[in-house]
């Protein structure tokens, strides 16, 4: 049985190629390091190639400086070359995903449990700038949305690995409070040692905040909540519900949708969730907060 893609680990190295022979060794070891399945080449899928919205160099490098950041201290280190990695990786996944927008969103990919939160900040990533375009926004906008979302989670690298890794179910509520305390402290130590713009920190910042008003940290409500952080907010839950997390079980991308509709306006901006192409750019109504355009501590483009 052939591979029929390349698979990496979370840090964007290549473990096993494409095209490779798959021993009964290589699959057990696939198993025990948690990957769900992989794609083979078989009779059926000869001939048949799979048309994705990132290239795989660009989704590679993504998901090489995200592992980075979450595994360098920026305030030990001068920030701008991680700075500037991040700031090149943002515009190839904004470009890659306008040139391919016709191209259906498969964002599938095969990964163990240990490297979820790298592959899941790389999807959510994706699908907000897939939003965020066929809401209409513009290019300089769809980069402070691709950075904001590629490092929603930035937080959780500064809370204990059990307390984010245990789920909901397993946490108690002091743990629970801890765990709630990362689009925070994600916010905080970005705005402390990167010059993004202020637009970026607050899509981080309100990212579990729900469109009703229960969400955390700050319990704001509608269009009160930072656009980005509205579509972060769906994309975030969507691939967490399609991707095979340790703790729940992972639903097919139908069912997931079925889920964030099903929760519509009580979480999410219905705006956001019905991805309908704006033609004359963002509206109004949709903006009511406005992005801002204001640079935190001397900030440039984004
Ligand atoms: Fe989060």
């Amino acid at each position: 049985m052939a591979l029929g893609q390349d698979i990496y680990d979370g840090a964007g190295r290549l473990l096993l190629g494409r095209h490779i022979l798959l021993t009964e060794e290589q699959i057990s070891n696939l198993e025990f390091l948690g990957f769900p399945g992989v794609y083979v080449d078989d009779e059926f899928s000869r001939g048949i190639e799979i048309q994705q919205i990132v290239s795989p160099e660009v989704r590679r490098q993504a998901l090489k400086i995200v592992y980075d950041l979450f595994h360098t201290d920026m305030r030990k280190q001068e920030p701008s070359e991680a700075e500037f990695k991040l700031r090149k990786t943002v515009e190839s996944v904004v470009d890659d995903v306008i040139c391919n927008g016709d191209i259906m969103c498969n964002i599938m990919d095969i990964k163990s449990y240990d490297d979820y939160i790298y592959y899941h900040s790389i999807h959510v990533g994706i699908l907000s700038v897939v939003v965020g375009a066929r809401l209409g926004l513009p290019h300089d906008e769809l980069c402070q949305l691709a950075a904001a979302a590629l490092l929603h989670d930035i937080g959780k690298r500064f809370i204990d690995h059990d307390i984010v890794r245990g789920g909901k179910a397993h946490r108690s509520e002091e743990e629970q409070e801890v765990y709630r305390s990362h689009p925070k402290i994600g916010a905080e130590y970005l705005r402390e040692t990167c010059r993004f713009s202020a637009d970026v920190y607050e899509g981080i910042m309100e990212h579990h905040e729900c469109y009703n008003g229960e969400g955390y940290p700050l319990g704001k409500k509608g269009a009160e909540i930072h656009l980005f952080a509205r579509i972060i907010r769906i994309a975030d839950c969507y691939d967490a519900k399609v991707s095979a997390f340790p703790a729940q079980k992972s639903l097919s991308p139908s069912e997931a949708l079925e889920y964030v509709m099903a929760l519509g306006d009580r979480w999410f901006d219905p705006d956001c969730g019905c991805v309908r192409k704006e033609s004359g750019g963002v509206s109004d109504r949709l903006r009511s907060r406005t992005v801002q355009r204001a640079a935190c501590g001397g900030g440039t483009e984004f």
